[in-house]
C-alpha cells in the first residue's frame, strides 16, 4: 500500500531520520484546496526538532556519499519508476492542491520522472581529472593534482506553489546524487504532493536521515532554517521578495536562487505572425499564466502591431476558463492575494492611459485572458511580475527601441524574439540582459536538462541537472608530491 505511513485520519506527518513523525509542537496547519475544499492538515514542526532533523541528516550524509555513485544513481532511477506508476494520484494532488490543469498535472509528474533518471545518468558521467606539473619550489619535485566533485553537505531546498512536484525534485535529485543530504521545505500550498514524493523515494531506497521533510509555517520556521548552523548551501525557488530575504539571512552559505521573472516576447517586422500568436497563447495563458517563465510582456513592432493584436486576442476569446479538473486551460489563481494583486494591475492599467482589448470580468480569483495595449512606463503592469492572466502589449517604432523596452526590467530571466531573419535574431540575442533567449519559441524552463539562469533580481546561479549538480558540490583535490 502506498503512501500509508504519511498520515493518520488527513492529518499529514513530517519526515526526520527516516520516520513519518507527528510534531510534539501539537500544532498543525489546515490546508485547503483552490476551491476551499479540506485537504487536512499539517505538522506545524518546532526549532527543536529542526535541530534533531538536521544533527541527523548531518551523519546520514556521511554514509550516503560512502556509497559508490552507481548504487545512488540505481536508488533514482527506482524512484523515478515509482513516480510515474503513481502519476494519476500525483496529478489529482496537483490538480487539488494548487489547481493545475489535468494534462500539465500529469506532465509535471512524467517530465519529473524523466528528471531524476537524467540526474542519475548525468551522476555515473561526473568524472574527476588529473593535472601534472612541476612544483614551484625545489627542482626536480613533481606535483600530481587528483581533481573530483565533493558535496557541501546538507541542502535546504525550498519550493514554491507553482510547481511543486518538479521544483522540489530538480533540486533533491542532483543533492542526492551528488552525495548531499537534502531537507525540503516545500510551500504551504504544494505540501501534501511533496510529502508523497518523498515517501516514494524512500520506498525506492534512500536511507534514514538522507531525504527530510520539514512543514511549518515560514514566518515560524523560515528565518531559523535557512540561517542554522548545520545547513550547508540553499537551493530556493520563489518571488524575489522572499529570495533577497533569505540572502541577508544566509551569511556564508552558497546559493542558488531562482526568482521573479518578467520575459518578454520581441515581436519582429518580418515575424510569422500566425507562429507568435500560438506561442503567446501558451507562454501567457497556460496554467493562468503562474510560471516563473510565463509571456509577461508582449514587445511588439508597431507595423505588425494591428494585425497581431487581432490575432492574439481573437485566439485567447476560445481558450477554455473553469475547473482544472476539467483540464481549462485557465483556472483559479492560487488564492485571493494573487487574485486581488490582478486586480490592482488592472485598475492602474486603465488608470495611466493603456487600453483594455479584452479583461473579462473577474469571478472570485478565476480571470479571463487579459489583454492590454498600448502600455506604457508609467503602469505598474509593464514593470512588475503579475503571475496571472493579463498581459501588457508595447509597441515599438524601431528595434533599437524594442530591445530598450526588453532590457529595461528589474528582472533578467528569459526573452524570445520572433523573426525569419535568424542571423539578426542572434545579433539581438546578445544584446538582451537576460540568462536565456529563445528564437521563434515562448520563453520556456524545459526541457530540465538545459541550463535556466538569468541576470539581476531573477536569481543567482545556474539550475538544469548538469549545472545543479556542480552548484551542489565543490572541487576537492589531492595532491601527489613526487620527485
Ligand atoms: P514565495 O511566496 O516566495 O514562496 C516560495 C517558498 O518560500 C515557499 O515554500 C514559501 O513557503 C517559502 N518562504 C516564504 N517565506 C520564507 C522565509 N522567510 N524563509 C524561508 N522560506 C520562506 O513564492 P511563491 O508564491 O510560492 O511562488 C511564486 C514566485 O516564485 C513567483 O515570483 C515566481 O516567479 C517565482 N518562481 C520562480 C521560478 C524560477 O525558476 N525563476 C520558478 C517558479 C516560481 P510558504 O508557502 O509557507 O510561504
Ligand atoms: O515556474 C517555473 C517553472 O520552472 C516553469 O517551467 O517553463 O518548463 O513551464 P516551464
Amino acid at each position: 500500500m502506498p503512501f500509508e505511513y504519511i498520515k493518520k485520519e488527513n492529518v499529514y506527518k513530517y519526515l526526520s531520520e527516516g520516520k513519518w513523525l507527528f510534531s510534539n509542537s501539537n500544532k498543525t496547519i489546515d490546508l485547503k484546496s483552490i476551491s476551499n475544499e479540506d485537504l487536512g492538515k499539517l505538522q506545524n514542526i518546532s526549532r527543536k526538532e529542526i535541530d534533531e532533523m538536521l544533527k541527523y541528516a548531518k551523519s546520514a550524509q556521511k554514509k550516503w556519499y560512502n556509497l559508490p555513485m552507481n548504487k545512488r544513481a540505481e536508488i533514482l532511477v527506482k524512484a523515478s519508476y515509482l513516480l510515474e506508476k503513481n502519476k494519476d494520484i500525483l496529478a489529482e494532488l496537483l490538480i487539488k492542491e494548487i489547481g493545475k490543469p489535468k494534462s500539465l498535472a500529469l506532465n509535471e509528474v512524467v517530465r519529473t520522472a524523466k528528471l531524476i533518471r537524467s540526474t542519475a545518468e548525468e551522476g555515473l558521467r561526473l568524472n574527476g581529472e588529473i593535472i601534472e606539473s612541476e612544483s614551484e619550489y625545489g627542482k626536480d619535485k613533481s606535483k600530481k593534482a587528483f581533481v573530483s566533485r565533493a558535496p557541501l553537505g546538507v541542502i535546504l531546498a525550498i519550493s514554491p506553489f507553482n510547481y511543486p512536484i518538479n521544483l522540489s525534485v530538480s533540486k533533491i535529485a542532483p543533492a542526492l546524487i551528488s552525495g548531499n543530504s537534502v531537507v525540503i521545505k516545500p510551500s504551504l500550498q504544494g505540501a501534501i504532493s511533496v510529502i508523497h514524493i518523498c515517501e516514494l523515494f524512500l520506498e525506492a531506497g534512500i536511507p534514514p536521515g538522507v531525504l527530510n521533510l520539514a512543514t511549518g509555517k515560514s514566518s515560524e520556521i523560515g528565518d531559523y532554517l535557512v540561517s542554522h548552523e548545520l545547513i550547508d548551501m540553499i537551493a530556493f525557488t520563489g518571488s524575489t521578495e522572499v529570495g533577497k530575504r533569505i540572502a541577508k539571512l544566509a551569511g556564508m552559505k552558497p546559493l542558488l536562487f531562482e526568482l521573479g521573472g518578467k520575459d518578454a516576447t520581441l515581436i519582429l517586422e518580418d515575424a510569422d505572425i500566425d507562429l507568435a500568436v500560438k506561442e503567446c497563447i501558451h507562454g501567457a495563458f497556460s496554467y493562468s499564466g503562474q510560471r516563473c517563465t510565463a509571456v509577461k510582456r508582449i514587445i511588439v513592432s508597431e507595423k505588425i502591431a494591428d494585425n497581431f493584436v487581432k490575432k492574439f486576442s481573437n485566439e485567447a476569446k476560445t481558450l477554455k476558463i473553469g475547473k482544472p479538473e476539467d483540464d481549462s486551460f485557465i483556472s483559479p489563481l492560487i488564492n485571493k492575494e494573487a487574485s486581488d494583486y490582478i486586480q490592482e494591475l488592472v485598475d492602474d492599467a486603465y488608470k495611466n492611459g493603456a487600453k483594455k482589448i479584452m479583461c473579462d470580468a473577474r469571478k472570485n480569483n478565476l480571470w479571463g485572458p487579459s489583454i492590454f495595449d498600448n502600455v506604457n512606463e508609467k503602469c505598474r503592469l509593464y514593470h512588475e511580475e503579475q503571475f496571472g492572466p493579463l498581459v501588457p502589449i508595447i509597441r515599438f517604432k524601431t528595434e533599437e527601441e524594442g530591445i530598450t523596452h526588453v532590457n529595461n526590467s528589474d528582472y533578467g530571466l528569459q526573452c524570445s524574439i520572433f523573426t525569419k531573419n535568424i542571423e539578426k535574431a542572434f545579433k539581438i540575442a546578445n544584446r538582451l540582459d537576460v540568462g536565456t533567449v529563445q528564437i521563434n519559441g515562448k520563453s520556456d524552463r524545459s526541457p530540465d536538462i538545459f541550463p535556466f539562469s538569468c541576470t539581476k533580481s531573477s536569481g543567482m546561479g545556474t539550475q538544469g541537472i548538469k549545472y545543479s549538480i556542480e552548484a551542489m558540490t565543490r572541487i576537492k583535490s589531492v595532491v601527489l608530491n613526487f620527485n
